[in-house]
């Protein structure tokens, strides 16, 4: 497989549809005011539409690389970068028939290099870093685009540097600073962190790769749903269900399967469903009220990753949901500590809270109709729960205690087996 023609890609401001080659501009719109996000736009002729998709895509590759003719960046992938994607989409037989539904699949983004889904967009501005000879890459996030930038960037010798809220959970600082980041935290929360990213990224020079500014993040996260139309031996399921806080990952889905289809791989568009926590709900305030661009919303949920006041990719995941017919729905922190459990007693897989706010939504969708019961459906677990093990632990099972007498034990183990609970 060779590298991708450059020609073929060019990017289109998502607000006034100015256009751009693909080396003329660096984050956002030169036109629009503020940081409007690009598109990535490819000439699908020149990628090779309408052949079979064995001729494009390197299946021999086991990463997100198989797909590297749909991906703007030259020069090699560094060893390391090629740890991130390709994982497995499964079934979920137990879930599936306690929901009463035909089919329901996980597509396990925490098998990932740094355990999220974010390590999608961060190896493929990582790998951009180092064709543009990049020593620094910076970025602002609520933790797991830290760490996936903080793994992208040690596993190819490039010097990373993140803003994350105070606050942010242990396990995901111990992961930045296992890999050497610099790590800063920031009291005055994500939105005072994206801040921080675009000026140090300013006045230095670094590299950003602060969700939605940098284009190549969607470009990255688009992959998962490129896998999933493969996995399904080429096609689009009914419906895809993504936790949603900046709206990033489901731009990057809506585009991945938008590829799929102009290509000609696939026959349809999944309705793609965001979910939100009810504590914070900016994009489904927004979709509630019609409004295109949220208008920001209260943050305050425990799922911190998709704590997010004002959504960066807000714009582009509204469009991305009323494109594909879908919906925004929210959840409740409990609901989603309670699914966590459910996925993980019913299919072993543990999930970050933020994460299980779709298996968590897949009841309400269900018996209002938004979801159908004979649907393909699936739901991307975005994080691993040992990113934060804590979250959901006050509603799952407690632990016995050995009281020193063998038969109060026993008896109490025997009863808590025999329980199918
Ligand atoms: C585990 C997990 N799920 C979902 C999301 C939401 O992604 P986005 O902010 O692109 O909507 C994040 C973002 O940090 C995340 O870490
Ligand atoms: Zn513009």
């Amino acid at each position: 497989m060779s590298l991708p023609d450059r020609r073929q890609f060019r990017w289109r401001c998502s607000v006034c549809c100015a256009g751009y080659p693909l080396d003329a501009v660096r984050y956002t719109c030169l036109s629009c005011p503020g940081t409007a996000a690009l598109d990535l736009v490819i000439d699908y002729e020149r990628a090779g539409a309408g052949q079979p998709p064995g001729s494009v895509v390197n299946t021999a590759e086991p990463s997100m690389w198989r797909y590297r003719a749909l991906l703007p960046v030259g020069g090699a992938i560094h060893p390391g970068l090629d740890r991130v994607g390709w994982t497995p989409l499964g079934e979920l037989p137990w879930l599936a028939e306690r929901l009463g539904m035909r089919r329901l699949l996980l597509k396990d983004d925490g098998r990932n290099l740094s355990g999220s889904l974010k390590d999608r967009a961060s190896a493929l501005v990582v790998a951009k870093a180092r064709e543009l000879g990049e020593r620094v890459v910076v970025t602002a996030s609520t933790g797991n685009a830290a760490a996936a930038l903080a793994a992208c960037c040690a596993a190819s010798g490039v010097r990373c540097l993140v803003f994350v809220p105070q606050g942010t959970p242990p396990a995901k600082v111990a992961q930045l600073r296992a890999c050497d980041a610099v790590v800063a935290e920031v009291p005055g929360g994500y939105g005072r962190a994206v801040e921080l990213s675009y000026e140090v990224a300013r006045r230095k020079g670094w590299y950003c790769r602060t969700t939605a500014f940098n284009p190549y993040t969607a470009e990255g996260k688009k992959t998962v749903a490129l896998e999933i139309a493969e996995q399904l031996g080429w096609h689009a399921p009914d419906v895809v269900l993504v936790p949603a806080g900046d709206g990033n990952i489901l731009t990057g889905v809506h585009k991945g399967f938008s590829d799929t289809l102009a290509m000609g791989w696939t026959d349809r568009m999944p309705r793609l469903i965001a979910v939100q926590s009810a504590a914070a709900p900016a994009l489904f305030e927004a979709w509630r009220c019609g409004a295109q661009v949220p208008a920001g919303a209260r943050a305050g949920s425990r799922a911190e990753s998709i704590s997010v006041a004002v959504p960066q990719d807000g714009r582009r995941a509204l469009r991305a949901v009323r494109a594909t017919d879908g919906c925004v729905a929210v959840v409740s922190d409990e609901e989603a500590m309670d699914a966590v459990n459910l996925l993980a007693r019913t299919s072993g897989v543990f999930a970050e809270l933020a994460s299980a706010v779709t298996t968590a939504a897949l009841p309400g969708l269900l018996a209002d109709g938004r979801v159908l019961p004979d649907e393909c459906v699936v739901v991307v677990n975005t994080g691993s729960g040992l990113k934060d093990p804590l979250a959901a632990l006050g509603r799952s099972r407690p632990v016995v205690q050995d009281s020193g007498e063998y038969a109060v034990l026993e008896a109490e183990l025997t009863r808590l087996l025999a329980d199918d609970g």
